[in-house]
C-alpha cells in the first residue's frame, strides 16, 4: 500500500512514523509546501528504520505531487492547528481554501484514492472535500470521532481507578459521536463498558459527567498545555483508519463520513460509526440513541450544519 500525507508538521509527520512503526505500508510520501521539511523528516525516519526493524519507504518532498501519483490512501493534515483559546471553527477560512487545492491536487495523480481528512474544522473539511471533488462518500473520511473516543476511554480509566475499578484506556469500550467540537460531541456513557460491564453501574452521575466534559475539551486541555494542538494521539488515531483500510479490518470505528439519510440527518459530514475496510467506509453502524444522546446529537448536527453554512460565504 501507498499512502501520501499532506503536511508534514505536527501531526503528519507523526501519522507517517506511525504508519512506518506498524509495517503495513510498502511507501509513505510526505509533501509539506515549507522547503526542506518534508525532505529532513523522511530522511530521520528512515534513519530510525534500523533500530526500530521496519522496511516501509518514507519520502519526503516539497509541493511535488508526481511523487503522490497512485496512492491508495492520502491523509490531509495540511492547515493551520489552532493555538490557545481558539476554537477549531476558527480556523475555517484559511483552512478550506489550503484543503480544497490540496485535495485537488493529490486527486489527478492519485484518482482512485481514499482521503483522509484531519485538518480542522474537521467536520465541515471532509464536507468540503466531498462537495468539492464530487467523489463517492465511501472515499472521503474525516478523522475526529477516533481520536475523541480514545481520549474518552483515558478519562474513563483515570475516573475508574480512582473509584477503584482498575481500568487502563484499552480495557474500555467507548465511543464519541456528533462533530468534532468542544461543544457539542457526543461521549456515548448509555454503552460505555469495561471488561463488558456498563460503567454507568460502577461511576456515580458526578464522576460521568466529569469524563464527558474533559472529554468534549481534551482537544483544548492540551493545546492550553502545548501551545499548540495535539499530534501523538491525533496521529497515532489517523495511522488506525488507514490500517483499518490497509488490512480491510472491517472494523468499527466512529468516522465522520457523509450521510445520506442515516441518524435521520442528510446532506452534512458528521461522525456516526462505520464499518472500515479496503473500499474506504463501508456502511454506517445504526446505534439507537434516545433521550439526552438524542437531543445532543441533534445539537452537534446542527453545529456541524453552521460551519458548513460559513464554507460558501
Ligand atoms: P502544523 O502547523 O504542525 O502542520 C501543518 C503543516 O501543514 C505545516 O507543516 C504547513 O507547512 C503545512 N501546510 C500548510 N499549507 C499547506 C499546503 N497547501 N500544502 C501542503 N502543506 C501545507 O499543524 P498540526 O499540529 O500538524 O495540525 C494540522 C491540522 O490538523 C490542523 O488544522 C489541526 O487543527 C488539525 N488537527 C486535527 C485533529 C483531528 O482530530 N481531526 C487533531 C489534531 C490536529
Amino acid at each position: 500500500m501507498k499512502v501520501t500525507v499532506v503536511g508534514a508538521g505536527n501531526v503528519g509527520a507523526t501519522v507517517a512514523n506511525v504508519i512506518a512503526l506498524k509495517k503495513f505500508a510498502s511507501e509513505v510520501v510526505l509533501i509539506d509546501i515549507k522547503e526542506g521539511v518534508s525532505e529532513g523528516k523522511a530522511m530521520d525516519m528512515m534513519q530510525s528504520a534500523h533500530a526500530l526493524g521496519y522496511d516501509t519507504t518514507v519520502v519526503g518532498v516539497t509541493n511535488d505531487y508526481a511523487a503522490t501519483a497512485n496512492s491508495d490512501v492520502v491523509v490531509v493534515t495540511s492547515g493551520l492547528p489552532r493555538k490557545p483559546g481558539m476554537t477549531r471553527e476558527e480556523l475555517v477560512g484559511v483552512n478550506a481554501k489550503i484543503v480544497k487545492s490540496v485535495v485537488e491536487q493529490a486527486l489527478k495523480y492519485s484518482p482512485n484514492t481514499i482521503f483522509i481528512i484531519i485538518s480542522n474544522p474537521m467536520d465541515a473539511m471532509t464536507y468540503l472535500t466531498l462537495k468539492s471533488t464530487g467523489l463517492p462518500r465511501n472515499r472521503v473520511i474525516g478523522m475526529g470521532g477516533m481520536l475523541d473516543s480514545s481520549r474518552f476511554r483515558y478519562y474513563l480509566s483515570e475516573a475508574l481507578n480512582k473509584a477503584g475499578h482498575p481500568a487502563t484506556p484499552t480495557d474500555i469500550d467507548g465511543m464519541v459521536i456528533g462533530g468534532h467540537n468542544d461543544k457539542t460531541m457526543v461521549p456515548l456513557v448509555s454503552i460505555a463498558t469495561l471488561r463488558g460491564i456498563p460503567v454507568t453501574q460502577m461511576l456515580s452521575k458526578e464522576a460521568l459527567d466529569d469524563v464527558v466534559q474533559k472529554t468534549k475539551v481534551g482537544g483544548a486541555t492540551l493545546t492550553g498545555l502545548l501551545g499548540t494542538s495535539a499530534w501523538y494521539a491525533p496521529g497515532a488515531s489517523a495511522a488506525a483508519l488507514v490500517e483499518a483500510i490497509a488490512l480491510d479490518a472491517k472494523k468499527i470505528i466512529p468516522c465522520c463520513v457523509y450521510l445520506e439519510g442515516e441518524y435521520g440527518e442528510k446532506e452534512l459530514c458528521v461522525g456516526v460509526p462505520i464499518v472500515l475496510g479496503k473500499n474506504g467506509f463501508e456502511k454506517v453502524v445504526n446505534v439507537k440513541l434516545e433521550g439526552e444522546e438524542k437531543a445532543k446529537f441533534d445539537e452537534s448536527v446542527r453545529a456541524a450544519r453552521e460551519v458548513n453554512d460559513q464554507l460558501s460565504e
